[in-house]
């Protein structure tokens, strides 16, 4: 086997494949592998350097072989290396593309007539103009049959089609990148991983004012249904990320807290702490918060209990 390319493009051409083969398969985030995960660097040292190793091993073999032929033999590896590389099979499909004539057949195509001296080569069309104009013919019978004789699809299903699967890999990738979370997009964690999570950082960051059970302290009770800046996860995490009314004490906590601890944090509260009896409870602050979204069903069933009341007021 012939070496074709050159040691200064072999290294550098494997060196940047495996690089992009190694950012590809290893999912690192928004950030590249190469600065999540330092031992990337480490690995791709050692495949340069690898890389490197094969080359020098590689000509010391050739010289090594070279040195044992005879020396005829010497001149026609010689020869035969020198030897132009030519990508034959490229070149000649692409003359016959072209499809015209060499220079010293002209005169079998030239036409009699003669303008001023200006005269007129009767060359074939090019085969690749040929071919494509077939090609768009038989593409538009294709076209023609599909959209305007039997109507496949419009352009409007086409469109919503793809809106909707976009939509669907919105909601994937929501899913799996969570730290995206923000307050029009959170919802309430259940995993017992991020109410632990949540946990911790609770206890970490907020209970010298709201305790350790939520009875609060200079911070509102947390236990209670009384909410000052609303309850429900979106409002709680709008009040953790962006912080109380001025002058509270309260802080916007998105300076500290990622988004995804945001939630967990928001969740822990709302699940763990919230409609707990702690020790010590503050009074309540704020008004009983009732969710927009799970209040709709309710009035449904006071109704048929009202009704069945009525029957049995009819009864007696
Ligand atoms: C420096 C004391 C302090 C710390 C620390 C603190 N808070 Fe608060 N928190 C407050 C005060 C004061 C309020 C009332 C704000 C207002 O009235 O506008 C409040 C309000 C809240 C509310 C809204 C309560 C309601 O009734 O609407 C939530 C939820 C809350 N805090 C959660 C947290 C979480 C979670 C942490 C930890 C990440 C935390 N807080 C840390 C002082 C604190």
């Amino acid at each position: 086997m012939k070496n074709k390319l050159l040691w200064w493009i072999r290294v550098p051409a494997l060196f940047f494949l495996i690089f992009g083969l190694m950012e590809y398969f290893i999912d690192s985030g928004k950030q590249p592998a190469i600065i999540a995960y330092p031992i990337t660097q480490f690995f791709m040292v050692l495949v340069l350097i690898i890389l490197i190793a094969i080359e020098l091993i590689l000509s010391s073999i050739e010289n090594v072989m070279f040195q044992t032929l005879s020396e005829e033999a010497k001149e026609r590896y010689l020869v035969s290396k020198a030897e132009k590389w030519e990508w034959k099979w490229g070149k000649e499909t692409y003359k016959k593309m072209l499809g015209s004539k060499p220079m010293e057949a002209e005169t079998e195509i030239i036409l009699d007539h003669n303008y001023d001296g200006i005269r007129e080569l009767d060359n074939k069309l090019p085969p690749w103009w040929v071919y494509l104009f077939y090609a768009s013919i038989v593409f538009a019978i294709v076209y023609l049959l599909r959209f305007h004789v039997f109507n496949d699809y419009t352009q409007i299903t086409e469109y919503e089609q793809e809106v909707a699967t976009a939509k669907l890999e919105i909601e994937e990738y929501k899913k799996t990148a969570k730290d995206l979370v923000d307050e029009d997009s959170v919802e309430l964690l259940a995993e017992s991983s991020d109410l632990s999570a949540g946990k911790k950082i609770f206890e970490s960051n907020c209970v010298a004012c709201h305790m350790v059970d939520g009875g609060g302290g200079i911070g509102p009770n947390l236990t209670d249904q009384n909410w000052i800046l609303g309850g429900g996860i979106k409002n709680v995490f709008h009040t953790i990320s962006e912080g109380g009314r001025d002058g509270k004490g309260m802080i916007a906590w998105k300076q500290t807290l990622k988004p995804l601890e945001i939630a967990q944090v928001a969740s822990y509260v709302l699940t763990e702490i919230n409609g707990k009896t702690p020790a010590n409870p503050k009074a309540a602050e704020g008004d009983i918060w009732v969710d927009p979204n799970a209040s709709a069903p309710a009035p449904a069933t006071e109704i048929q209990e009202q009704v069945t009341d009525s029957t049995s007021v009819v009864m007696n």
